[in-house]
């Protein structure tokens, strides 16, 4: 059984914190929200708690953790050296959805990073994580809780359906607020590299770094193990195949889904859509049965990135077979929400802009 404590996202109470402290203390595994998703927290340097992750997620052993500070102050506890620029990352983005490849130090277990040399390293933002941190006095490791290559889970009732009697507590703080994960960003090479877009956009590292390069999603088999992350049919609903369009064009991107609705119900399966808020009248005029949920504005991309992957499961639930997505561009927060949709597509129909 896994027990479902409420707590305040703002303030959680202190005999929740301890409870949960505790049991992570004894090797046991917590859920907890942090401000990109929720994670599966275990002592990262306890070797028999982080073995648990792994079978607790169905991950397979060479796809490495992130480990979670309180502070850039508590590096130490598990790097071996910390880079200068690691200083100017933590004072603009930390605590916050940015997570650092650094030397690992000697006493995190292998198994935490999958046998590299490396360890990523984030310091979140949301109070209940943060609060936990500071009150169980642990390094804590935590992937996304989540069953291995499904959605990753942004409320509690998320968590409990993919790890219920797997896990030994879940805090529920509500939904998470930014909806998806962290940006994980290597800097042991001389311009630093974006290997998994999230929540710190790229401007925003740019903003600082000057150049950042971004590791693209058709990754080589080396780069894909340099960060399983990037494998292809990760973060995938189960049921429904995806389908993205990559369409700029409103005509053609609407003559293209109609198609796919129609062709859809020929074959006796279910449609459905994940849409923008400006697209609710076309689809109510045209498509007024057709299950759709409108994730928010186009003009505000923080919110549909919110939306996503309930959106995405709750679609997965309703038991459509092919769920037809349009494109939110790449500004932003865009460029995390399009490498998820990349990740979970079965098929990207794509046209250029000149509609060739
Ligand atoms: O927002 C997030 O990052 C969430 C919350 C819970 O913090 N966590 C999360 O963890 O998304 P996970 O395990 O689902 O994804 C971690 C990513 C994976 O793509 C993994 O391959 C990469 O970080 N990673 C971990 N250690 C690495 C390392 N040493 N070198 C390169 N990539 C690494
Ligand atoms: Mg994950």
């Amino acid at each position: 059984m896994t027990r479902r404590i409420f707590v305040d996202s703002h303030s959680p109470a202190l005999d929740a914190l301890l409870e949960a402290a505790e049991c992570l203390r004894s090797g046991g595994l917590v859920a907890f929200p942090t401000e990109t998703v929720y994670g599966l927290g275990g002592n990262a340097l306890d070797g028999r708690a982080v073995q648990r992750i792994f079978e607790a997620k169905g991950r397979p052993a060479n796809d490495p953790l992130i480990v979670h500070l309180p502070s850039a102050d508590a590096l130490p506890m598990v790097v071996k050296t910390i880079p200068t620029i690691v200083s100017t990352l933590a004072e603009h983005f930390w605590p916050g959805p940015l997570t650092l490849i650094l030397p690992r130090g000697d006493n995190v277990p292998l198994s935490v990073t999958a046998g590299l040399d490396t360890v990523a390293v984030r310091v979140p933002s949301h109070p209940v994580a943060q609060a936990l941190l500071r009150v169980s006095r642990l390094a804590i490791a935590a992937p996304s809780a989540n069953r291995f290559g499904g959605v990753s889970p942004t409320t509690a009732e998320h968590v409990l359906r993919d790890l219920e009697g797997r896990i030994e507590i879940v805090l529920d703080g509500g939904a998470t607020p930014i909806g998806v994960e962290s940006t994980v960003l290597d800097i042991t090479s001389p311009i630093p590299r974006i290997l998994r877009p999230g929540g710190v956009s790229r401007e925003a590292l740019e903003a600082v770094l000057g150049q950042v390069e971004l590791v693209e999603r058709k990754a080589s088999r080396e780069e894909a193990q340099a960060s399983p992350g990037l494998l292809d049919k990760h973060y995938a609903p189960h049921h429904a195949r995806l389908i993205l369009l990559e369409i700029s064009d409103p005509g053609e991107l609407w003559k293209e889904f109609a198609h796919h609705v129609s062709q859809t119900r020929q074959k006796g399966l279910r449609a459905g859509a994940l849409i923008a808020d400006e697209d609710l009248p076309y689809l109510e005029a045209r498509f007024p049965e057709l299950p759709r949920l409108a994730l928010g504005s186009l003009n505000d991309l923080g919110s549909i990135a919110r939306n996503l992957y309930a959106g995405m499961r709750a679609m997965d639930e309703a038991g459509i077979d092919v769920l037809l997505v349009r494109d939110f561009g790449t500004s932003g927060i865009g460029l995390a929400i399009r490498d998820r949709l990349y990740r979970a597509a079965s098929q990207i129909i794509r046209r250029a802009e000149n509609g060739a």
